[in-house]
């Protein structure tokens, strides 16, 4: 295995509206739902947490900026008053959530300019160096996590790595695809990406979900501020301009990795994810199953 850098940056796109979410969304920013026990940001943060990630890079918006400070940072008032109470275990949840305020990062995205610009957005905080782009509406139940997996793979490859999943033909309008070179079932080689095809078009149903490791030769191609698919400037544009042995170009692999990923950004995936979550936590089974009894 190649001696890399560590990755130590994780960028974290949530500026959104979550307009599929609303009215809860009128209030409540899309990433601070929860699905079971903890808000869909909190997932996101223990998958980089676990993958070694020390620094993170939230884009958001100004109305949400400060409500992210305050999730990740501590609550003198409310860590008082559950100590009085003896609530321990409440204690321990919350004290899990806080981050140092040094290495917590915000930058303003003014406009829903696409992905791509939301992960220029960050440039400042990540300039120089490979990092990971995270996004927390896919919530992915794996172990060990996701990002970790992805991890061990860029170690011995290097350049980009994203994780992907076969969607059926039907969907490819809905994702980054891959234009594959070859694949041995478990990691995919491409030439180029597509963002979004029709499914006529679409050069395979190799489809890219939520977490990236890119190089920072990305940021090459996003400052160019090209607009791409549905008028957005397109990060998976970005990442397919840099693959290849030229100059600035660096190799791509796409993993599919162990798990189970849940589209939380859509009603029914965010549903499906309180399911199989509660299902997985022996609290809520046997309630589960009762219920579902009587439906069936
Ligand atoms: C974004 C990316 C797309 C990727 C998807 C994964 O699309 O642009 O390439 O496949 O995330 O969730 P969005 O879901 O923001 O439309």
């Amino acid at each position: 295995m190649i001696k890399r850098k560590r990755i130590t940056k994780a960028v974290f796109p949530v500026a959104g509206l979550g307009t599929r979410f609303l009215p809860a969304t009128k209030v409540i920013p899309k990433e601070m739902l929860p699905v079971v026990d903890r808000p869909l940001i909190q997932y996101a943060m223990e998958e980089a947490r676990e993958a070694g990630i020390t620094d993170f890079i939230f884009v958001t918006n100004n109305t949400n900026r400060p409500l992210l400070e305050r999730y990740f940072g501590d609550n003198e008032s409310l860590n008082a008053t559950l100590s009085r109470g003896g609530k321990i275990a409440e204690l321990k949840l919350v004290s899990e959530t806080v981050v140092d305020p040094r290495n917590l990062h915000f930058c303003i995205q003014e406009q829903p300019l696409g992905l791509g610009h939301a992960v220029w957005c960050a440039y400042e905080f990540v300039a120089g160096e490979p990092f990971a782009v995270i996004l927390p509406d896919d919530l992915i139940q794996a172990k060990p996590g996701c990002l970790t997996q992805m991890l061990d793979v860029w170690c011995e490859r290097g350049g980009n790595v994203v994780a992907v999943e076969d969607v059926p033909r039907d969907r490819t309008n809905r994702y980054g695809i891959l234009d594959v070179v070859s694949d041995d079932g478990r990691i995919a080689s491409a030439r180029g990406l597509v963002e979004k095809p029709a499914p006529k078009d679409a050069p395979s149903t190799l489809s890219i979900i939520g977490r990236y490791i890119l190089d920072e030769a990305v940021f090459d191609h996003l400052n160019k501020s090209m607009a791409g698919a549905g008028g957005e400037i397109q990060l998976t544009d970005a990442i397919s301009a840099t693959i290849g042995t030229g100059k600035g170009q660096v190799p791509f692999h796409g993993l599919r990795f162990d798990g189970t990923r849940f589209d939380c950004g859509s009603m029914t995936g965010f549903v499906e994810a309180n399911v199989a979550l509660a299902l997985a936590s022996s609290e809520y089974k046997e309630y589960l199953r009762e219920r579902l009894k009587r439906h069936l």
